[in-house]
Order: C-alpha cells, then sequence, then structure tokens
C-alpha cells in the first residue's frame, strides 16, 4: 500500500488548477447509461471512483475510455444490468447506476452497499422513490433487485436531503411515463451540473437548484456531450492548505459561488483571498482565528470540507466547535491529528477544538477520503516528518495531489509499497 512522506512546516506558494468535480463526473457517467450510443465526457478527473464507474459500466457490456480528462461511453452494447459486490464495495456511489438501468431496461440487481467508515449511509430513500414511481424492489443475498415495465411520474418527498438519491430519481424520472415532482431534493451543484448533463440528452428537468425538482419523462434520450463543473471540495482543501501554511497560493478554475459557506468561515478564520482572473488568491495568516462551523447540505458549510476545518482549527488562535451533521462517524480524523499534537475531543457529534501552536509530524492512518485530505492539510503545517499510510484513499478523490502539492514548493514523495 501506497505511502506519503510529507516534510512540512513552509508556506507553499505558487499556483495550481483545479480539477473536474468526483462527486459530478460519477451522477453524469452514470447517466449515459440512459441512452444508446456514445456520449462524450470532458473534465473528468483522473481517479480510483471514476475507474470503478468505468469498470462498472464495462462489466454491463459498454465501452468506457477515459484519456486526459476526457471520457468516451458507449452504451449500445449493454447486455447485464448488475453492479456486483466486488465494484460496489469499493464505492458507495455504483447505486448510481440504479436509476438509469431500471429507467432504460427495466431491471437493475445492485449489491446493497453495507455501512462504511463515515457513517451507516442506507439508500432505503433510493428504493422509497423508485417504488413510488411503479418499480418492484425485492432483497435477495445481499442484492436489490428492482423491476419495472415502465417507471411512472409520481410525488416524492425526500425525509432528508440526499444528494445521490435526487440523482437517481432524477436520472429514473427522465425516462418515466408522466411527470415526477421531487420535494426536498438536494441543492449541491452536481445535482445541477447532472440536470444539465440531462438535459443534454434531451431530458425535461426543471428547478434544479431548488429545493422541488420537477423531472417531465420523455420517450427516449440521446447521447450526449458535457463538460463536468470544478471540484468544489479540491479547490476548499488547497484554499485551507494555503491557510494553514501561511502560504500565497492561486487555484484556477474554481468557482466561488458553490464555496459560499466556506468562504464566510475561511475568512472569519482570517484568511484573505481575492477572486482573480479564473481563479482565486490565497493568503495565510501565521495562526487562523479559531471559528465555529456545522455542517449541513448545500448551501450550507460541506460535511465534505469538516475535517480538513478541522485540521485547520487545530493550530488557531482560541477554541473551536465543530458540529457534524450529515454522517454519524464522521471524527475518525481526530484521533490521528492527536497523534500529531492537536488537542482536541468529541461527544456525539460535536467536537471541541482547543487550538495548538505546533503541529508535529507523526505516522498516521487515513480512513476515509475526507479524514485523508485533512491529515495531508496537518502535515503540510506540522514541524517534521508525517509518514501517511493507507493512501487509496486519498487516491479516491484528489486527482494528482502530490504533483499539484510539489509544484507549490511541499516536500512530499509517494513511497510505493
Ligand atoms: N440517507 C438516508 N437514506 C438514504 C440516503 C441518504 O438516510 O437513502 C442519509 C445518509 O445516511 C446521510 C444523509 O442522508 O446521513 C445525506 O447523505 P447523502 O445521500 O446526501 O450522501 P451521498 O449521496 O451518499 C454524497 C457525496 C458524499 C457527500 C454527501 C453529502 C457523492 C458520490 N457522494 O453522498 O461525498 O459527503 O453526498 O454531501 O456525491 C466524498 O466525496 O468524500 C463524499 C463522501
Amino acid at each position: 500500500m501506497d505511502k506519503l512522506i510529507i516534510n512540512g512546516g513552509r508556506p507553499l506558494k505558487g499556483e495550481i488548477e483545479v480539477s473536474g468535480a468526483k462527486n459530478a463526473a460519477l451522477p453524469v457517467i452514470a447517466a449515459s447509461i440512459l441512452a444508446s450510443g456514445e456520449s462524450t465526457i470532458n473534465k473528468v478527473p483522473g481517479l480510483r471512483d471514476v475507474k470503478t464507474m468505468g469498470r462498472l459500466l464495462t462489466n454491463m457490456g459498454a465501452e468506457f475510455s477515459h484519456k486526459g480528462s476526457k471520457a468516451i461511453i458507449n452504451t449500445d452494447k449493454i447486455n447485464n444490468c448488475e453492479a456486483p459486490y466486488e465494484l460496489v464495495k469499493e464505492m458507495r456511489a455504483s447505486v448510481l447506476v440504479l436509476g438509469p438501468l431500471l429507467a432504460r431496461f427495466g431491471r437493475a440487481k445492485i449489491s446493497l452497499p453495507g455501512g462504511c467508515a463515515i457513517g451507516a449511509r442506507p439508500i432505503n430513500l433510493h428504493l422509497m422513490g423508485l417504488e413510488k414511481m411503479g418499480a418492484k424492489i425485492e432483497l435477495e443475498a445481499g442484492y436489490v433487485i428492482a423491476t419495472a415495465k415502465r417507471l411512472k411520474g409520481a410525488s416524492i418527498y425526500f425525509d432528508t436531503s440526499t444528494v445521490t438519491g435526487t440523482e437517481n430519481i432524477m436520472m429514473a424520472a427522465a425516462l418515466a411515463k408522466g411527470v415526477t415532482v421531487l420535494e426536498n431534493a438536494a441543492r449541491e451543484p452536481e445535482v445541477i451540473d447532472l440536470a444539465s448533463a440531462l438535459r443534454a440528452m434531451g431530458a425535461k428537468i426543471k428547478g434544479d437548484g431548488e429545493s422541488v425538482i420537477e423531472v417531465e419523462g420523455v420517450d427516449e434520450l440521446k447521447p450526449f456531450t458535457h463538460t463536468v463543473i470544478p471540484d468544489r471540495i479540491e479547490a476548499g482543501t488547497f484554499m485551507t492548505i494555503a491557510g494553514i501554511t501561511g502560504g500565497d497560493v492561486t487555484i484556477r478554475g474554481c468557482m466561488l459561488d458553490h464555496l459560499h459557506a466556506f468562504l464566510i468561515k475561511l475568512k472569519a478564520a482570517g484568511i484573505k483571498f481575492e477572486e482573480v482572473s479564473n481563479g482565486v488568491r490565497v493568503i495565510g495568516p501565521m495562526r487562523p482565528k479559531a471559528v465555529d462551523i456545522k455542517t449541513a447540505p448545500y448551501p450550507g458549510f460541506p460535511t465534505d470540507m469538516q475535517a480538513q476545518f478541522m485540521a485547520l482549527m487545530s493550530i488557531a488562535q482560541g477554541t473551536s466547535i465543530i458540529t457534524e451533521t450529515i454522517f454519524e462517524n464522521r471524527f475518525m480524523h481526530v484521533a490521528e491529528l492527536m497523534r500529531m499534537g492537536a488537542d482536541i475531543s468529541f461527544k456525539g457529534s460535536t467536537a471541541t477544538v482547543r487550538g495548538v501552536k505546533k503541529l508535529k509530524g507523526a505516522h498516521v492512518m487515513a480512513t476515509d477520503l475526507r479524514a485523508s485530505a485533512s491529515l495531508v492539510v496537518a502535515a503540510l503545517r506540522a514541524e517534521a516528518e508525517t509518514t501517511l499510510h493507507r493512501l487509496y484513499h486519498l487516491d479516491r478523490g484528489y486527482e494528482k495531489m502530490e504533483e499539484k502539492l510539489k509544484r507549490l514548493g511541499a516536500n512530499v514523495r509517494r513511497e510505493k509499497g
């Protein structure tokens, strides 16, 4: 298993470019299943999760190629409507093929994703929505087997705002007979990006980006060309890195509108930023100020930035209270940050971070994607050497992380193992 070795303590300076968003690319790739033919998707990041989605499609009989940042998918020959256990256990987002397979082929067999490092993460709301649309759902030997002659439009209310749940139902509804209304739908930019890809396929969707989405089903969708939005979480991670190292970093290609709540907190922490052409320049202080955060569905503070922000707060002046409201087990990074000298305690969903003057390098273990990112953020500030184990978590979601860090002057290297 690869490791990342970071010698921290130096301000990072320079310029990097943000990649396409993982969480936008995955549903847009899944959407290609809805039409027969060749679709082209630009700005698809080179990540392990994208590879897994590609394997899922080829396992179904589709052709998938990904060169540079362009993915070309041909779905003419799909003959197997299954997402097997081996692939779903690698990546929960595999469940995104459920809606498209069922809508186009009338059946789907998907391994039920189990719990994961950040929480139980059930898919009951995806299944509830499909059932309301007339699908028959059976559970058999760890698999969801969904069948429907043709899905029908329905009125669907989500008790909890769910990103991939909203995406799955939006894709299924695009080919259903009649109108589907999704209430308390997720408003994330990735949902809007998927809606615009679906519109390029001929889907009729209104209200994406708001909490009520209306989809008028059509009989057929066509292949499409789409460019994925920039990764707001990667941009936020690099802004945090600039902040924690007292650096001066310009991040090109990001959309600041997608980071509003995060930017309010970054500013309150004393980190300066200014919009520059096609990006943002971030200048970090010697030590940030303590700021409280509470995660919430978009447009609230993103849960996917909570761990990185906690790393920043670990060296702040003062005490910060961090509340996680989306996932019940998303504090796995706390114990690892403490190995580096952070002073953090937590009870239930609330962490108290008492800022310390210094962090010190240590051996630390990545437990999930964003926890890994928080350890990289902390290691770049820490004195001496940090070894980050189980690097594969980071490779799931950050394209060329160490190359980008090196470009900013970081002392970082990967050890193959
Ligand atoms: N939930 C249910 N039932 C469902 C679906 C969700 O109870 O059927 C609950 C979840 O357990 C959670 C809450 O609803 O407590 C929100 O979960 P959501 O469904 O929105 O999460 P997701 O769609 O599985 C996506 C991202 C995550 C990101 C979350 C929240 C993708 C592929 N994944 O997951 O990204 O944290 O939304 O914003 O879009 C990451 O990139 O590191 C990552 C984990």
